[in-house]
């Protein structure tokens, strides 16, 4: 694995999120968005999460580019949902099957237990190999099955729920 390090995001990394989202966004089915976002759309992103006291984390290549992100982000508004949090993994395409998605993820972990979530929900599209078996390796377990809930790219998806309980770890 080429050596990459994993901190906290810092406001001036929005721009090379932003870039890797995008590009998942145009090319995969990791994301339900169709549309390239904006870079005031992620830096409101990214004051929101600071606010909530929610997570960001980069993995930052030995040149100092941005080549992943991972956030814990708010399930739902309704007050009984707020020890559980949804989180995003997202790599550069260029960097991918490297082992990053790990590093970015566990931290997120260590996070929520900081934080006293209960649980944490990611939402992956039933297709997407590489996410199911991060996920998996970390403690996550399917809980859901959603068909056709999604359409993208002239087809119907199917959308996945695993969830960490921490809890039980
Ligand atoms: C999903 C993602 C975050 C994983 O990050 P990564 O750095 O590539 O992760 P890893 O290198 O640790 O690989 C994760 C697992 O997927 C496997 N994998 C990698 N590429 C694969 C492929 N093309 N097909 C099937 N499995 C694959 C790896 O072998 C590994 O499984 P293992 O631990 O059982 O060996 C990354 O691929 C990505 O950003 N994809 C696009 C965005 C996305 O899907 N985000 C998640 C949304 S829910």
């Amino acid at each position: 694995m080429q050596a990459h390090l994993v901190r906290l995001a810092l406001p001036e990394d929005c721009s090379g999120i932003l870039e890797i989202y995008n590009h998942a966004v145009l090319n995969t089915t990791a994301s339900y968005d169709t549309e390239p976002r904006s870079l005031e759309h992620r830096r409101q992103w990214f004051e929101d999460h600071a606010k909530a006291n929610l997570p960001i984390y980069v993995a930052e290549d030995g040149g100092g580019r941005v080549i992943g992100w991972s956030a814990l982000n708010r399930f739902h508004d309704r007050v009984g949902y707020r020890f559980t949090a949804e989180n995003s993994v997202y790599v550069a395409h260029d960097a991918r099957g490297r082992g990053v998605g790990g590093t970015l993820l566990r931290p997120l972990i260590e996070a929520a237990r900081e934080r006293q979530l209960h649980a944490i929900l990611a939402v992956i599209d039933a297709q997407n190999e590489p996410s199911i078996r991060l996920h998996s390796r970390q403690g996550f377990f399917q809980v859901g099955l959603f068909r056709q809930v999604g359409f993208k790219f002239d087809r119907w998806l199917d959308v996945v729920y695993m969830e960490h309980l921490l809890a039980a770890t």
